[in-house]
């Protein structure tokens, strides 16, 4: 266990003293919210979006919380210089510890905790990877709730199989993958669902960056069953950045190679994060 400041509530504390108490519903029930962002040369990317977003999961799950949007921007600030290096955010709350053990309190967790950023392994980006789909729909699509019971358990399974992500369909409807956004590519313009999904950050730079590049971005309903006649297909999200998709169940995409459009995003991307 790596050693970084974190914080709980009203103190700054160590990794080994980051503790709630398991009568938290967040542990009992699952209730609670969080957002998740990263620093890119020790700056929060996106910090306002994940702020705007955080806030809405918490009115959306209708959390109480006692710090206003100023005090966790400016103790996210703080952390960041407390720790060394590049650093995964992680901003919860829980939904507190209550007398029925059922409904959330005012007594509720407060917790940004810092770590080091997830990595994966570069071939998933030179060479793309393999997605699996599965029926399912989130319960609230726009929340970003401590609930993934249903992601882990999935894609404890798929990653049995060689698959690195699951994309919920709702029948023909693509939704988007367990932990990420989806778009596709046809004809040199990017196709991506609107509705019920999160509102990626990550989702929300790239759509900037196309735009700027002159590549057209459609806020459609994607059919599953249509999946097969797009060119390239990538994914997005804060730990994922851009990770293109050679293979949707047992179908190549396009010519199962990372595709220009994937790449020539990737390069902004990149330009921009490592800029900043
Ligand atoms: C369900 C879901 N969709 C999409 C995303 C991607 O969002 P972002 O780009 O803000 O990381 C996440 C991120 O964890 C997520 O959990």
């Amino acid at each position: 266990m790596q050693n970084y400041i974190h914080y709980l509530n009203d103190e700054w504390v160590k990794t080994k003293d980051l503790k709630i108490s398991v009568f938290d519903i967040s542990v009992l029930r699952g209730y609670g919210v969080f957002d998740f962002l990263r620093t890119y040369n020790k700056k929060p990317f996106e910090l306002e979006k994940h702020l705007d977003r955080f806030f809405n999961s918490v009115s959306g799950l209708d959390l109480s919380i006692k710090k206003t949007r100023d005090e966790v921007r400016r103790l996210i600030m703080e952390g960041i210089r407390r720790n060394k290096g590049e650093l995964n955010i992680r901003i919860v709350l829980t939904g507190g510890v209550s007398a029925d053990n059922f409904l959330p309190s005012d007594n509720n967790n407060f917790i940004i905790m810092f770590t080091h950023p997830h990595t994966y392994p570069n071939k998933f980006y030179s060479q793309g990877i393999a997605i699996k789909t599965v029926q399912y729909a989130r319960l609230f699509p726009q929340i970003k709730s401590l609930d993934y019971v249903f992601g882990v358990y999935v894609l404890k399974n798929a990653k049995k199989q060689g698959y690195v992500e699951v994309l919920y369909l709702d029948n023909d409807r693509v939704l988007e993958p367990t932990t990420s956004n989806i778009f596709f590519v046809k004809d040199n313009e990017l196709f991506t669902p609107a509705t019920d999904i999160l509102p990626g950050v990550t989702k929300y730079v790239v759509i900037n960056i196309a735009r700027q590049l002159g590549i057209k971005v459609n806020k459609v309903e994607v059919k599953a069953s249509e999946m097969g006649q797009y060119d390239e297909i990538f994914l997005t999200a804060t730990n994922k950045e851009i990770m293109p998709v050679i293979k949707i169940n047992k179908t190549i995409v396009g010519n199962g190679e990372v595709g220009p459009v994937t790449r020539k995003l990737t390069t902004r991307f990149r330009e921009i994060t490592h800029g900043l």
